[in-house]
């Protein structure tokens, strides 16, 4: 472990370049050094790996996005557990975990490839025991999620600590079994990504007017 500590602080940390544009967005990785591979970006941090150290993956926040702290706590009450990664190093704006191999929901219905049952119950499980642990699913969407090999992983947990309510999983889940299995997954060339990010803009969208909605009408219950 400490050869791989040592080459990101050599070799990574000096020559990457990642920046935060607009926190509803995926960060953006200006400069990557020779050899680093780029395996995802999210709203928070850019994941790269190293072919010499291709099992691990190091995911490095970008300045200014807060939440290391959270995610190496969420991942010391995980411990170790199939459907989860696990958090082996950090040090004050990066983390190396453990590399899940496979492919996002997102990308699944972008590719057209069909996503079994059998998927979306392994992260039932997995979010079950999340809380069993004294965690709270959050921010469980279909890039923060994979299928390998048939089986269900949850690939972010980094608001986990997050104790307000999150409905992101269950609507998932409500999409999955109304319009995915049904219609969606009939379409062998899958959809384009600018209509899969306008779909989660119009559902980020309506969850907040629908939030707003429900504060409203609790505060006026209140006055009342
Ligand atoms: N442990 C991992 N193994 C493999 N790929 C990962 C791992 N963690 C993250 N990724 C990839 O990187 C992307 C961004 O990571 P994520 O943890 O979701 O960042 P953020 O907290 O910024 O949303 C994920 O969507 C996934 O594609
Ligand atoms: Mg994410």
């Amino acid at each position: 472990m400490q050869d791989f500590i040592d080459l990101i602080h050599r070799d990574l940390l000096p020559n990457l370049q990642v920046e935060s544009i607009h926190p509803h967005n995926p960060v953006v990785v200006h400069q990557l050094p020779k050899q680093w591979q780029l395996i995802g970006t999210g709203n928070y941090a850019a994941v790269v790996s190293h072919p010499a150290y291709s099992h691990r993956v190091v995911k490095i926040y970008a300045p200014g996005r807060p939440g290391l702290q959270e995610e190496v706590e969420v991942y010391r009450r995980l411990g170790q557990h199939p459907a989860f990664s696990e958090g082996l190093y950090t040090e004050s704006e990066f983390l190396i975990l453990k590399r899940l191999y496979g492919i996002t929901l997102y990308d699944c219905v972008h590719r057209g490839i069909k996503i079994p049952p059998q998927v979306i119950e392994d992260i039932d499980q997995a979010l079950n025991y999340a809380s069993s642990v004294g965690l709270y699913p959050h921010d469980v969407h279909g890039k923060n999620l994979m299928m390998s090999e048939g089986r269900g992983l949850v690939v972010d947990v980094s608001d986990f600590l997050k104790q307000d309510p999150c409905t992101a999983w269950n609507d998932l889940k409500r999409a999955y079994y109304a319009l995915y299995r049904p219609i969606l997954c009939r379409f062998p060339f899958g959809f384009p990504y600018q209509l899969l990010d306008l779909t989660r803009f119009t559902y980020r969208f309506y969850r907040r007017v629908w939030k707003q909605a429900q504060w409203q009408s609790i505060s006026i219950d209140h006055k009342a």
